[in-house]
């Protein structure tokens, strides 16, 4: 068994409708979590100055938007994401490689010419939520593992750091992309939480074990009355 540290993994997601409520949790986990991840809601409801506040605060953030559009729309919004100073953020692999590659050149080229840290950009490959019954209605012929083994690959081939996958797909990621590309795994669940709406869960040890480079833990922590204590209890399998 590995002796984990929990902190160089665990992304915390923020799936709250507003500021106050978001940093309510935010300063409980102070100290215990590093990476917060901003979704659509949260962005939706108080926007970059909230982001600003989180890195200003010392996190990092994962600005998890999943930009999906023409590949100039999706370069520059990449580029604000930089500007604003976020640690990663992430483009659906579905959008395509001219898409990912103009993203991936032109936020490099604006980062090195402002001296700012790249942030890491990852691919979304297939959503979760998607059977692969759901996947032949929209047009793909793939299974889901065989979508996801071609989406890593192309991702990786269009210039991108890593990929958004469930737990269950780390290994082929790895196998096909190599250690170095990212991984970063949702529904992820420790064997004392409820799986609320998740349905393939992995547990946190299992989920770094093999191979996940960050693990996105959310209710299990943000609905618990002591949130450091369960942050604490994630590796207890
Ligand atoms: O509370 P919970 O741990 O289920 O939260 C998981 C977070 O990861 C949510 O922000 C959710 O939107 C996100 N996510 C997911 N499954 C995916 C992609 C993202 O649960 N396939």
């Amino acid at each position: 068994m590995q002796d984990i540290d929990i902190k160089k993994h665990l992304i915390v997601p923020l799936d709250f409708p507003n500021a106050a409520e978001a940093l309510e949790t935010v300063k409980e986990l102070e100290g215990v979590v590093d990476y917060l991840k901003v979704g659509k809601q949260l962005f939706t409801a108080a926007g970059p100055d909230f982001v600003r506040e989180l890195l200003k605060m010392g996190f990092k953030v994962f600005l998890d938007l999943k930009f999906h559009d023409i590949p100039n729309t999706v370069a520059s919004a990449g580029i604000e994401a930089a500007r604003l100073g976020v640690d990663m953020f992430n483009i659906h692999v579905s959008g395509g490689r001219a898409m990912m590659e103009t993203t991936a050149d032109k936020v490099k080229s604006f980062c090195e010419e402002n001296s700012i840290p790249k942030p890491i950009i990852l691919g979304v490959t297939v959503l979760t939520s998607l059977s692969s019954e759901d996947l032949n209605e929209i047009g793909y012929r793939n299974s889901a593992e065989e979508q996801v083994r071609l989406f890593c690959k192309l991702a990786k081939a269009s210039g991108l750091d890593g990929v958004v996958a469930s737990a269950g797909e780390v290994k082929i990621v790895k196998e096909e992309c190599g250690k170095g590309f990212i991984t970063v795994t949702p529904g992820i669940r420790p064997l004392w939480a409820a799986a609320d709406d998740q349905k393939r869960i992995v547990t946190p040890r299992k989920a770094i074990e093999d191979g996940s480079d960050y693990i996105v833990v959310g209710r299990p922590v943000t609905k618990a009355k002591d949130k450091k204590e369960a942050v604490r209890r994630l590796l207890e399998d």
